[in-house]
């Protein structure tokens, strides 16, 4: 064989599985469909709306906090084509970090869309049209995922859009409606809410980010509703229509009513899917489950013993740190090692502000899993750190078993909430108690205090500043 690894696909799976399988010696090669590598997180996903986020936010507060903190500026101007080049220039500095990754782990790169030939053979058909086949003993599935469009939301990428086009729009939206207030709806409609758009929301289920715990939507909705969106929950679209230089979207209410709004550039952000489109699964008979590559749930080993497959192809939450950990564990699990990921601890974070982080279970799965639970709330506003900054949205939820007081879900809603979960991360690992954070030292004043006084309060309610 040519290679001991063939990795299809360099998002954040890929390309940081073929790094953990250069690192334990195996020879290894990894293909990519663009000509470019880091995946959907990379060039359309993760980096690039962060880079749009903190270009929006700068404007938001020039415009509505630079004066509250003794700060005069002449008229404040927002300039979108250079926030989009902005936004290019930070993905080709991190393209170019993963190049040299792949040069320095001595990876071979192969530019061209991968096809199975047969269980060790892939095809790699370059944009060229030339054709190269490449042999692994091993080939780990990376191929991610693509955004979930209906047909009757008649997608056209131009005023009809996904999250793909809504960070590289040449004009600002005067009214943008947004399907869908998951994370992606709730992320860039951020974007548009604060740089002047107007932005309305359609959603199915009754509040935003529903698959998280419900405080954190109802709490998020009030801080999006002060940049000026409008919201139509548990509400159904059934048409989306160009009309030239406008959208109009039909839906339907929960009361049966038609609802219907005109807009200039609607988002259609309801979901992705997996992606495995000509790989030519069928040849090898990698087992898929409405186009899931199916596998272990130890190993990450498909039903063909040589073939892994790894983040948003497979089950689990579609985020970038999740597909890591499994890049690094196929890695391992091909060396004759034993890693474990516990998925029970994979944090889930949306970068609005204020942001919003969360890990371990919600109150309403421990309901319906009949775990007895207590729990300790902590508002930001009586944070000093964040009096002084004069970002008091939001509060700090832990979640603690009620007679062992082991941390079972904590949940953040506030300034620095992304980073801030770290901490709940690594001590639910260790299966800390909120008694052991509570008796932690946390500096003065951050942030953090606020996860030390919602541990004090969900033991004995015995929080010091409230
Ligand atoms: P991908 O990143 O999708 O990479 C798959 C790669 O495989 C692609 O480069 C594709 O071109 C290539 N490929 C596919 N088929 C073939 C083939 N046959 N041959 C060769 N190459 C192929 N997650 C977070 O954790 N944090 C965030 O802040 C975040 N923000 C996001 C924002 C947006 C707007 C979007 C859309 C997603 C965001 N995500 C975020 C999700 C994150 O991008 C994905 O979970 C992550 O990219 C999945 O990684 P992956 O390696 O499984 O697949
Ligand atoms: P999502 O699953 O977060 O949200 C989709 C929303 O659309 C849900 O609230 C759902 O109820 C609603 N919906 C579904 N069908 C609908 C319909 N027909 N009409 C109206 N509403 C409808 O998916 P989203 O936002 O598209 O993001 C896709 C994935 O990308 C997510 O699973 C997430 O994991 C990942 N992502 C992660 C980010 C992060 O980690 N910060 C940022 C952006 C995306």
């Amino acid at each position: 064989m040519q290679y001991d690894v063939i990795v299809i696909g360099s998002g954040p799976g890929g390309y940081v599985a073929a790094i953990r399988c250069a690192q334990l010696g195996f020879k290894t090669a990894i293909v990519e469909k663009y000509p470019v590598m880091g995946g959907t997180c990379l060039n359309v996903g993760c980096i690039p709306s962060k880079a749009l986020l903190d270009s929006s936010e700068h404007f938001y507060n020039a415009v509505h906090h630079f004066e509250e903190h003794g700060i005069t500026t002449g008229k404040v101007k927002a300039d979108l084509s250079k926030m989009v080049e902005r936004k290019g220039g930070v993905v080709k500095k991190m393209n170019d970090g993963i190049n040299f990754l792949m040069k320095k782990n001595k990876v071979d790169v192969k530019y061209g869309f991968g096809s199975f030939l047969d269980k060790n053979t892939v095809k790699v058909k370059k944009e060229d049209g030339s054709e190269e086949q490449i042999q692994g003993k091993n080939i780990i599935i990376a191929t991610g995922s693509k955004p979930t469009i209906l047909p009757f939301m008649n997608y056209d990428k131009t005023r009809i859009i996904t999250s793909t086009e809504a960070l590289s729009l040449k004009e600002l939206p005067k009214h943008l409606i947004v399907i869908g207030a998951g994370v992606i709806g709730a992320e860039l409609g951020s974007v548009y809410a604060r740089l002047g758009s107007k932005v309305t929301f359609v959603e199915f289920a009754d509040s935003m980010i529903p698959t998280m715990d419900k405080a954190l939507g109802k709490e998020l909705q009030k801080s999006i509703k002060k940049l000026g969106a409008e919201f139509h929950f548990s509400t159904k679209v059934t048409l989306i229509e160009n009309l030239g230089k406008e959208v109009k979207v039909t839906a339907e209410n929960k009361a049966g009513e038609k609802v219907e709004i005109t807009g200039d550039y609607c988002l259609v952000s309801i979901g992705r899917r997996p992606y495995t489109d000509n790989l030519n699964l069928e040849a090898v008979g990698v087992a898929t489950e409405k186009g899931r590559v199916l596998v272990d749930e130890h190993t990450l080993q498909t039903n063909v013993p040589n073939i892994y497959a790894i983040g948003d192809v497979v089950r689990g939450a579609m985020l970038a740190h999740k597909a890591e950990e499994e890049g690094v564990l196929v890695a391992e699990v091909l060396a004759g090692q034993k890693p474990h990921i516990n998925y029970n601890l994979i944090p889930g974070v949306v970068y609005t502000w204020p942001e919003v982080a969360a890990v371990g279970k919600t109150e309403d799965e421990l309901k319906a899993a009949g775990i007895a639970y207590k729990s300790g709330q902590f508002p930001f506003k009586a944070l000093g750190r964040a009096t002084a900054s004069g970002d008091v949205d939001g509060f700090v939820k832990v979640l603690a078993d009620k007679s062992s007081d082991e941390i079972l879900g904590v949940h953040i809603i506030g300034a620095r909430a992304a980073d801030m979960i770290s901490e709940a991360v690594i001590a639910m690992e260790f299966r800390a108690s909120a008694e052991d954070i509570a008796r932690s030292s946390h500096a003065h004043p951050t942030y953090t205090e606020a996860i030390k006084e919602a541990c004090l309060a969900a033991t004995e309610n015995r929080s010091i500043h409230m």
